[in-house]
C-alpha cells in the first residue's frame, strides 16, 4: 500500500459501517426470535469473525446483497459448539459473545490470536463467575483461551467496576438479559453506550445514564431492522488527513456521532481544526451526521480528562494532528492503550519517532512536540500488526516527500476494508 504520494484530498466520501455497532447488531439480533435485517454492516475481518462465531453457536445468518439477515433463536437459544470458537484478533467478539454464552447451559472454549490471548480477560471472567457462570482462563483466570460453562440460572448483581470498558459493560449487560433479578453497572468514567442504545431499540428493560447502566432480564426482544452508521473511528483517519494536508476539503457522509464517541471532534476543533457536522439525525437510536473538514493550522492540546474512554480508539489519529500542531501536546490518563491490539503507547512512540516526530512515551500517555512544517523522512515503519497503528502511519507518511515503507498493512482489514482505495478516490 502506497499513500505517501497523496498531498491533498477533496470530495464527498462514504466509509464502511461502525465496527462496535456492527458487532452488537449481529450479537443482539441473534437473541431475537424473528429475522433481523442489517444494512451497512461492516464486512471487516473482526465483524465477520463475530458472524462466524455466532454460526458455530447455532445461529443462522445469511448475507444477501450486502445485507445481513440474522435468524436468531431467542434469548437462550444458543447451541453448544462442537469446535473451539476462534476469535482471531477481535477483543470485542470474545468479550461480548462470552456475555451471551454465559446464560446458556452450554460449554464453550474461546481462543484468539497471540494479541487477543495476551489481552486482559479477568475483567470479564470475574463478573461472569459472580453472576453464576463457571469461567476459567489461562494464567490464573486472567487470559484467553477461556472456557465457559454457561448456566441458565444466572443472578443479577450490582457491579462497581474499577475500569471503564464498554466491552466489559456490554458483556455484563448481555449476560444480565438472562439473569434473574436486576443487574446494575457503575463505571468510573462514561464509556460508549451502543449496547444500551441497541437493547433499548429492541425494547429490552434497560435504563442508562452516564456512568450508570441497569438491565432487567427479558424473555423476548422485539425484532426490528437496523442500519449501521459510518464508523467515526475510521472517519478520523480521513479527518486527520484533511486537516494536516494542504488544499483539502472533504465531506464524509452518514457517520455515527454518538456523544460517547464524538469527543475527538471537540478536541480537534479546540486545536483549530475546521470541522463542521451537518445534517444531524437519529437512525435506529444512534445519532448520525455528515462531517465536513478542511485543511487547518493546528494548536497543541492538553489531554488529561475523564473522557479518555470516549477517545480511546482515536488517540493514534490524534497523535498525527498533534505532530503537525505548533507546540507541545500532552496526553495523560490513557494507560488502557497498552492493552489494545498492540501496546499502542509504545507502538506510537517508537514508530512516530522513527518517522522523525519529536515524541516521548509516558507510563499512561505521550508527549508530542509538534511542528507545523513537519516533514516525514523516507523510512521503514512497522504497524506491529495493529490496524489503527497501520492507518496512522499511512496518514503520517503523506507528510513525506520520500518513500515510506510500512510493514503488515493487511491488518487494516480488521476495521477498515478499502482504506487505501477510499483515499485514492479523493486524492
Ligand atoms: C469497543 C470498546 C473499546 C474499544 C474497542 C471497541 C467496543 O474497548 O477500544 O475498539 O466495541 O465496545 P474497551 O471498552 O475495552 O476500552
Amino acid at each position: 500500500m502506497e499513500l505517501s504520494g497523496i498531498k491533498s484530498i477533496n470530495g464527498y466520501v462514504k466509509i464502511p459501517g461502525d465496527k462496535s455497532i456492527s458487532h452488537r447488531s449481529v450479537i443482539i439480533a441473534s437473541l431475537v426470535n424473528k429475522p433481523v435485517r442489517i444494512k451497512n454492516f461492516l464486512f471487516s475481518e473482526d465483524c465477520i469473525c463475530t458472524i462466524e462465531t455466532l454460526k458455530k453457536l447455532g445461529v443462522r445468518i445469511e448475507i444477501n446483497d450486502n445485507e445481513v439477515v440474522v435468524y436468531g433463536a431467542g434469548i437462550s437459544g444458543l447451541k453448544e459448539p462442537d469446535e473451539i470458537l476462534e476469535v482471531v484478533n477481535s477483543g470485542t467478539t470474545i468479550r461480548l459473545i462470552s456475555g451471551i454464552i454465559a446464560g446458556n447451559n452450554i460449554l464453550s472454549v474461546l481462543s484468539g490470536d497471540h494479541s487477543v490471548n495476551n489481552r486482559p480477560m479477568d475483567r470479564i471472567i470475574k463478573p461472569l463467575n459472580e453472576m453464576g457462570a463457571e469461567v476459567y482462563g489461562r494464567c490464573n483466570n486472567k487470559k484467553a483461551p477461556i472456557i465457559i460453562f454457561g448456566s441458565n440460572t444466572l443472578k443479577g448483581k450490582k457491579f462497581e467496576l474499577n475500569i471503564s470498558s464498554a466491552q466489559v459493560k456490554s458483556c455484563i449487560s448481555l449476560a444480565a438479559l438472562h439473569a434473574e433479578g436486576t443487574t446494575e453497572i457503575i463505571q468510573p468514567q462514561v464509556s460508549r453506550d451502543h449496547t444500551e442504545r441497541m437493547l433499548e431499540y429492541f425494547e429490552s428493560d434497560i435504563d442508562y445514564n452516564g456512568r450508570y447502566t441497569r438491565v432487567n432480564p427479558k424473555k423476548k426482544l422485539k425484532a426490528k431492522d437496523l442500519v449501521i452508521p459510518g464508523d467515526i473511528s475510521s472517519a478520523l483517519f480521513l479527518i486527520a488527513a484533511a486537516i494536516i494536508l494542504k488544499d483539502s476539503h472533504i465531506i464524509i457522509k452518514d457517520i455515527g456521532i454518538n456523544p460517547t464517541r464524538s469527543y475527538i471532534i471537540d478536541i480537534l476543533k479546540n486545536m483549530g481544526g475546521f470541522i463542521n457536522i451537518k445534517n444531524k439525525r437519529i437512525i435506529c437510536n444512534e445519532p448520525v451526521g455528515d462531517i465536513e473538514v478542511s485543511s487547518s493550522n493546528l494548536f497543541p492540546a492538553n489531554i488529561d480528562t475523564d473522557k479518555i474512554p470516549n477517545i480511546i480508539d482515536e488517540i493514534p489519529a490524534l497523535c498525527i494532528a498533534a505532530s503537525k500542531a505548533d507546540g507541545t501536546t500532552v496526553i495523560k490518563g490513557a494507560g488502557e492503550l497498552r492493552y489494545k491490539e498492540s501496546d499502542r503507547i509504545k507502538a506510537i512512540a517508537s514508530q512516530f519517532k522513527k518517522a522523525g516526530v519529536d515524541i516521548k512515551e509516558l507510563k499512561d500517555g505521550l508527549i508530542i512536540r509538534g511542528n507545523k512544517n513537519l516533514k516525514i523522512k523516507g523510512c521503514s515503519l512497522d504497524s506491529l500488526g495493529d490496524h489503527r497503528i497501520a492507518m496512522s502511519l499511512s496518514i503520517l507518511s503523506m507528510l513525506s516527500g520520500e518513500k515510506v515503507y510500512i510493514s503488515d498493512t493487511d491488518c487494516i482489514n480488521t476495521s477498515f476494508p478499502g482504506f487505501d482505495n477510499i483515499f485514492k478516490s479523493i486524492s
